[in-house]
C-alpha cells in the first residue's frame, strides 16, 4: 500500500455520573419498565447534571482517545465535532475543545447530522486525514440529549440519553484503516423527527416545539429500510461482502431496529454490539460509544473488520467500513 489512509489509533469515552434507570423515569412520567424494556431494549440511561454541559462530556472522551493512541493534544491537527446540543449557539463545542485541550491553532468545528453525525464526522476527518492536510485527527460525537426532552411527551422522553465517544484518526500508509465511507440525506422526511424552534425561527410559542418531536413508528420504518440498504452500498466500494464483517456497531436507538437490520443482512446478533440497554439513544455519541465499549471489553480486537452505522433525524445517515 502505497496511499495513506485513516487508522483508528485510539478509543475513548465518558457517561455522566448520574444513571436514571426506567422505573427511576416511571416516577415522572406516566410509563414502565416493562413498556419501555419490550419496545426499545432500553433498561436505563446517563444524564448529564444542570453544571454538566456537551463540552464537559466531549472534553472527557477525548482525552480518553488521545491517551489510548499515545498520543497528546500536541499531536491533533483537526478537531471535528458532531453535535446536536452544542454548549453555545457559537462558537461551536470544537473550538472550545481546541482551547479546553490546548492543542496547536488548527481546523475546528462542528457537524450537525442528529443521531448520524459522528458518521458524517468520521467521514469528513478522514478526507482531511487520507489528503496529508492533518497527520492524526480527534473525531468526537458528544451530545447532552436530556435537555431537548419534552417531559409531557412519553413517547420520546424515555428513549434518550447523555455521553459523548471519541476517535483518534492517524494517516498511516501500511494498514486499510477506513477502508469505504458513504453518507446521505433526504429532507423530506424533516418533520418526523425534529425540534419546530430554533435560532432563527420560531414555530410557535408553545414550549412544545423547543423541544423533540418524534413520529416514531414512520421513523423506524425508514430507518430499518435505509440502513440495510446502506451497508451493500458501503460494501460496494470495497472489496468485501456481508459476511466478512466481524463486528457491527450500529446506532443504539432501538434494539428492534438493530435487530431487523441485522436479520436482513443475515449477520448473527454475536456479530452485533449492543449498548442501547445501558446508554439508551445518545445521538451522535452513540456509536463511538459502543465502539469504545467494545473496544475495551476485547468485544472487537485489532485487526478486526468493523462496519460502523447511523440514522437520524433529517433524515441524515452514513456507515464506514473500517479494519481496526
Ligand atoms: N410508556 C408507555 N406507553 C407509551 C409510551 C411510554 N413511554 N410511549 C408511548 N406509549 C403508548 C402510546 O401512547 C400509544 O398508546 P395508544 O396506542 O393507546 O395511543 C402506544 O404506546 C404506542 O405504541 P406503539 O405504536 O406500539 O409503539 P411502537 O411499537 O411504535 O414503539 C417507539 C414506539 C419505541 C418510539 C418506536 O416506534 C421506535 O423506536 N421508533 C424509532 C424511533 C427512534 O428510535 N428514534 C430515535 C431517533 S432516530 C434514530 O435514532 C433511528
Amino acid at each position: 500500500m502505497n496511499s495513506l489512509r485513516s487508522y483508528i489509533s485510539g478509543t475513548g469515552s465518558y457517561l455522566p455520573a448520574n444513571v436514571v434507570t426506567n422505573d427511576d423515569l416511571a416516577q415522572r412520567v406516566d410509563t414502565s419498565d416493562e413498556w419501555i424494556y419490550a419496545r426499545t431494549g432500553i433498561r436505563q440511561r446517563y444524564f448529564a447534571d444542570q453544571n454538566e454541559s456537551t463540552s464537559d462530556l466531549a472534553e472527557r472522551a477525548a482525552i480518553a482517545a488521545i491517551s489510548d493512541a499515545h498520543l497528546t493534544p500536541s499531536d491533533i491537527g483537526l478537531i471535528v465535532v458532531a453535535t446536536t446540543t452544542p454548549t453555545h449557539t457559537f462558537p461551536s463545542v470544537a473550538t472550545g475543545l481546541q482551547r479546553r485541550l490546548n492543542t496547536p491553532v488548527c481546523p475546528a468545528f462542528d457537524i450537525q447530522a442528529v443521531c448520524a453525525g459522528f458518521s458524517y464526522a468520521l467521514d469528513v476527518a478522514d478526507k482531511y486525514v487520507k489528503s496529508g492536510v492533518a497527520k492524526h485527527a480527534l473525531v468526537v460525537g458528544a451530545e447532552c440529549m436530556s435537555k431537548l426532552l419534552n417531559w409531557e411527551d412519553r413517547n420520546t422522553c424515555v428513549l434518550f440519553g447523555d455521553g459523548a465517544g471519541a476517535v483518534v484518526l492517524s494517516a498511516r500508509d501500511d494498514h486499510e484503516g477506513i477502508i469505504a465511507s458513504r453518507l446521505f440525506a433526504d429532507g423530506q422526511y424533516k418533520e418526523l423527527l425534529w425540534v419546530p424552534n430554533g435560532p432563527s425561527w420560531k414555530k410557535s410559542a408553545d414550549p412544545a416545539d423547543n423541544y423533540m418531536q418524534m413520529k416514531g413508528s414512520e421513523v423506524f420504518k425508514v430507518a430499518v429500510s435505509q440502513l440495510r440498504d446502506l451497508v451493500a452500498q458501503v460494501l460496494e466500494d470495497s472489496p468485501y461482502q456481508t459476511g466478512d464483517i466481524d463486528k457491527l456497531v450500529p446506532h443504539q436507538a432501538n434494539i428492534r431496529i438493530i435487530k431487523s437490520v441485522a436479520e436482513k443482512l443475515k449477520l448473527p446478533m454475536e456479530k452485533v454490539v449492543t449498548t442501547v440497554d445501558k446508554h439508551a439513544n445518545t445521538s451522535a455519541a452513540s456509536v463511538p460509544l459502543a465502539l469504545d465499549d467494545a473496544v475495551k471489553s476485547g468485544q472487537i480486537q485489532r485487526g478486526d473488520l468493523i462496519f460502523m452505522e447511523a440514522f437520524g433525524g433529517g433524515f441524515a445517515w452514513g456507515g464506514a467500513l473500517v479494519r481496526f
